[in-house]
């Protein structure tokens, strides 16, 4: 074994030290180096992309068909493919870099509950005289995207980010990942990955926050914080607590814990790795079930949806897919698997909602392409907004059929017969072209049937038909772009609905908040999930078939 060879991360300029033959994204993992990982290291997402210029195994076969030869011939890497062998540099291209990034849409929702809208005044019963601790946290751990913001004791927001959740290794889904769980060890694994990155995101919160005072010999980072809320899916929630989530993913589905969780950090394994003083107070948001989680409970709590007199349906645009309806004094809750497409993965140019993201896509009456780029920068990627707008301005244009397929005659040099190129290499600021497939489009139609046939079914669990809807709340954090038009001319909305349709931001994190800060929310919460009951479209037929049935586009139905 040689411990001796030396690795220089560009453009980071940090030099680490590891094991010859050791996995390059391992070793990224190791050191906390994120770049993305939507596959389980199979090759099959074609994201961790890096240049080495180092010695390294051989390309392997998979690599090549994945990259294809100009990239290999610059030096371009799979780096869950790649072993190191000789000390040398690897550069992280403009694509791959996963900095925490502030999303330019995350942030709305915590101004409309900070408003006169907030029910309740700010009551966390922290005395805090004389302490060093100042900060208090709210954590999101969405399936694919982590958010956190923090504020001080009077409730006054500071700062918040945004990341990936790494934990997506193990799988795009949340099933897949735990079921690719073979043991113990690799929950830990996963557990630590999850944790790691946490305290990364609360640096960076607490970093934010006390800028140039940074230096005055104080905590500075997670130490800093006296209570911290968590929500999110069932699964993740068990795995922050520290419980092997495996049971879940089997029939009957249930949770180890359902109930809201207070404790102090001392109590909650492992906190040390998030870097949490042991007296620093953790709230986990109560569960409805194995499908319905805090995020669920926490995005009713925000809305209000459970005090709407009339029909209201709320839908979260995330990978879970979760939606709730309230219906008489009972919230009817599903979730319906959507896949990560809508937060800009696992399409081939996807990207989040940040900046350098193309988030409106519009198709002229002369078939020329215009997009708009969050930032005003020069396009890296498309998010799930940019995905939505590019599929729906397809539609309208007419080039695509029912089925999603990207139809002749080719009316400009981009459109072609299986794919849309939306920013060519020389408008991007990666040098790559930024494209559309029909493989794309495929996923966006699985995501956009989940929601669909999700929807018909809460509908019908609850005796209800489509017309009966008052209110359509839509969270998610999606760009400022997402029209309603766009979401019911590619059919995620019913197309013939006359029902308000209102855009609510992340509504899980604002949830999430409002529990951080009042006591009294924290009660409502507790209230809610138990009016919660879930609605499991695991096995039944009248899913399965709106889901085949909403697969298709419905080209003569322009909205
Ligand atoms: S291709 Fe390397 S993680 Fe997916």
């Amino acid at each position: 074994m040689n411990d001796s060879i030396k690795l220089l991360i560009n453009p980071l300029k940090r030099e680490i030290s590891l094991t010859a033959k050791s996995n390059l994204l391992e070793v990224f993992l190791a050191e906390g180096v994120n770049i993305p990982v939507l596959c389980n290291k199979n090759a099959s997402c074609g994201k961790c992309r890096v240049v080495v210029k180092a010695e390294a195994s051989p390309v392997t076969e998979i690599e090549a068909l994945s990259l294809g030869e100009t990239l290999i011939s610059e030096g371009y890497r799979l780096a869950c493919k790649t072993e190191i062998l000789g000390s040398g540099e690897v550069f992280i291209p403009v694509e791959s870099r996963e900095d925490l990034l502030e999303s330019a849409y995350f942030g709305n929702e915590l101004t409309a509950i900070r408003n006169k809208d907030f029910p309740y005044p700010v009551k966390h019963g922290i005395d805090h005289a004389g302490s060093d601790r100042k900060y208090l946290a709210a954590v999101d751990m969405g399936t694919t995207t982590l958010t956190g913001y923090l504020f001080d004791y009077g409730g006054n927001f500071l700062s918040n980010c945004s990341c990936f959740n790494p934990t997506i290794l193990y799988g795009c889904d949340i099933i897949t990942r735990i079921t690719n769980l073979k043991n113990s060890d690799d929950f830990q694994k996963l557990r630590n990955s999850l944790l790691a990155e946490i305290k990364r995101l609360l640096n960076t919160l607490c970093f934010r926050a006390k800028g140039i005072d940074a230096d005055d010999g104080q905590p500075t980072g997670p130490d800093s914080i006296c209570k911290i809320a968590v929500c999110g899916n069932t699964i993740m929630q068990h795995i922050f607590m520290g419980i092997n989530p495996v049971e879940i993913g089997l029939f009957p589905y249930r949770p180890v814990v359902k109930d809201l969780l207070h404790m102090n950090a001392i109590e909650l394994k492992d906190f040390h790795i998030i870097g949490l003083s042991g007296d620093a107070e953790v709230v986990i948001a109560p569960s409805v079930s194995g499908f319905i989680g805090g995020d669920a409970v926490c995005g009713v709590l925000a809305t209000g949806l459970h005090k709407s007199s009339e029909p209201c349906l709320l839908i979260d645009l995330g990978t879970n897919g979760e939606m709730a309806l309230n219906y008489r004094g009972k919230i009817f809750a599903a979730s319906a698997s959507a896949g990560p497409a809508f937060e800009g993965y696992q399409i081939g140019s996807g990207m989040r909602a940040t900046i350098g993201a193309i988030d409106f896509v519009r198709i002229d009456d002369e078939s020329n392409i215009h997009y708009s780029v969050i930032g005003g920068v020069n396009p890296k990627g498309l998010c799930g907004t940019g995905a939505i707008s590019a599929v729906s301005s397809m539609i309208k244009a007419g080039i695509l059929n029912e089925k999603g397929h990207i139809i002749p005659p080719l009316m400009t040099g981009r459109i072609r017969k299986g794919s849309m190129v939306i920013a060519t290499e020389n408008e991007t600021s990666t040098g790559r072209t930024i494209v559309l497939t029909d493989k794309d489009i495929e996923l966006i139609q699985q995501a956009k049937a989940a929601f669909a046939s999700g929807i018909t079914c809460l509908l019908h669990a609850a005796g209800l038909e489509t017309e009966h809807l008052k209110k359509i709340l839509i969270a998610g954090a999606f760009g400022s772009s997402m029209d309603m038009e766009s979401l019911k001319t590619i059919g995620l909305i019913p197309y013939k609905t006359d029902a308000e349709i209102v855009f609510v931001g992340n509504a899980a994190g604002a949830g999430i908040v409002m529990t951080l800060l009042c006591e009294d929310a924290e009660r409502e919460a507790i209230e809610v999930a138990g009016a919660m009951q879930t609605v499991e479209f695991a096995f039944m037929k009248e899913f399965e078939d709106e889901f085949m049935e909403a697969l298709f586009f419905r080209t003569n139905a322009i909205c």
